[in-house]
């Protein structure tokens, strides 16, 4: 099969990382389903997979015993079970399926004992820590990440909404109590990004009140035409990075006065003096100490990613006087991935796909992301699904495959 390979060889910038080769059709396992890929959805996790860093996910995966020198990524698919492994219930050939990129293995104790699986010390990320991603013309997965495909959206649209919709549903309702309710104020980082685009729709089905940041007015204009009640543009504060040493009062004070006046902002877009209940993160160290400021007492920042680098400083003192929460959130479960998909099946809830990419631009795409140069919303590139007339876009193939017997 044609697949879009990552080799150590190449790791760097993404654009350069991504080639075209050939390599052997993955074979089903025990409860696995082979796929034909129709289209797969573009995420920031293969940017990491592309530069190495902060996971070197080849070496990572012959530590544990795997034999390949290369890495197939794509966490999203959407595609046709072309066949299916021994003990595969509920997937069938031929079923049209979007996929949760989320694996575990169901026989693990703690899943066993009752965990969440994807709290599972076996869990890993399929197409990312896993190979044999979506960036080839099949692809394996566990039955279980499988989902009917909304009959309304394209293959495109399909590709590109579960891991960051399933991750966003589950950081603003995964989290009990600290789930969105109705006419709570909730901050989104990235309002235009994937998971923002996501959130803020989510945040509006449940009767709260979205406000995204963002780097610029088109972009935030974008979240308002989403639903989110207005935007704060970050380019208009300098406060962000690191905190300073809470012991040096100056500098304390300097960064003080910067994380205020963004508050003032937040209030203004709000119409009202109440701070975030739920702050949804992921742009990470330059933004965290700013999240923790401003979320509400009692309120939670739940982050799931650190774009921007990974050393989350707290100001300890707001943490405990206003008995706020910082929740780590990863992924999604099977049950919320189904919910988002069953909203978004029923045109509540839009996937946002902003860009169709061909099969040879999938280093293209991830470049675009990595420097924040992608167009708002979510990507997608085609694999065998054919290109919609006049978009531009071409598949690997021409031809649609179909499993036989379909
Ligand atoms: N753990 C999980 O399950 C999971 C799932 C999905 C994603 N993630 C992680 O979440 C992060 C975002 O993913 P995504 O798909 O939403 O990416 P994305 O589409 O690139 O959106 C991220 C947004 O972050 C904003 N941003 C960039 N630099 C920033 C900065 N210095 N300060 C504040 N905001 C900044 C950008 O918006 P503006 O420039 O307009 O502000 C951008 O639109 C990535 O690190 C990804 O790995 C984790």
């Amino acid at each position: 099969m044609y697949a879009s390979v990552i080799r150590p060889e190449r790791y760097g910038r993404p654009v350069d990382a991504f080639r075209t080769e050939v390599v052997d059709v993955p074979t089903p396992g025990r409860g696995q389903v082979l796929i034909n890929v129709m289209a797969a959805g573009v995420n920031y996790n293969n940017v990491w997979a592309a530069l190495g860093d902060p996971l070197d996910v080849v070496a990572a995966r012959r530590k544990r015993g795997a034999v390949e020198d290369f890495h197939i990524g794509g966490s999203d698919a959407s595609g046709i079970v072309w066949a299916v492994g021994e003990d595969v219930r509920g997937v069938a050939v031929g079923d049209e399926v979007v996929v949760l990129g989320v694996m575990w293995d169901e026989s693990a104790e703690d899943i066993r004992l009752g965990a969440d699986p994807c709290t599972s010390s076996s869990q890993t990320v399929y197409g990312y820590e896993e190979n044999y991603g979506s960036f080839a013309q099949f692809t394996v997965v566990d039955a279980y990440q499988c989902h009917p495909k909304p009959a309304r959206l394209s293959w495109a649209e399909a590709a590109c909404y579960m891991a960051t919709g399933a991750t966003a549903y589950r950081q603003l309702f995964g989290w009990h109590p600290h789930t969105v309710r109705p006419g709570d104020p909730v901050l989104i980082w990235g309002g235009a990004g994937g998971l923002g685009c996501m959130a803020i729709q989510l945040v509006r089905q449940a009767g709260g009140i979205p406000v995204a940041v963002v780097s610029s007015d088109e972009r935030g204009e974008y979240c308002v035409r989403l639903g989110a009640k207005g935007y704060v543009n970050r380019n208009d504060f300098d406060h962000w990075g690191r905190l300073p040493d809470t012991a040096d009062d100056r500098a304390m004070a300097r960064w003080l006065a910067g994380a205020r006046a963004f508050g003032r902002a937040f209030w203004e877009v709000l119409g009202e003096r109440r701070a975030p209940k739920v702050v949804l993160e992921h742009s990470g160290a330059a933004t965290v100490p700013t999240s923790m400021y401003l979320c509400d007492s009692a309120g939670m920042v739940v982050i799931c990613g650190g774009t921007t680098g990974y050393n989350g400083d707290v100001d300890l003192r707001f943490l405990w006087m206003r008995q706020k929460r910082l929740q780590g959130s990863h992924v999604a479960s099977a049950r919320e991935a189904r919910e988002v998909t069953t909203l978004i099946g029923q045109g509540l809830v839009d996937p946002c796909l902003s860009l169709t990419l061909g099969f040879e631009d999938i280093g293209t795409a991830h470049q675009l992301m990595h420097d924040n140069e992608h167009p708002a919303g979510n990507m997608a590139v085609l694999v065998n699904a054919p290109a919609q007339p006049g978009a531009g876009a071409q598949p690997r193939t021409t031809e649609v495959l179909r499993p036989t017997g379909s």
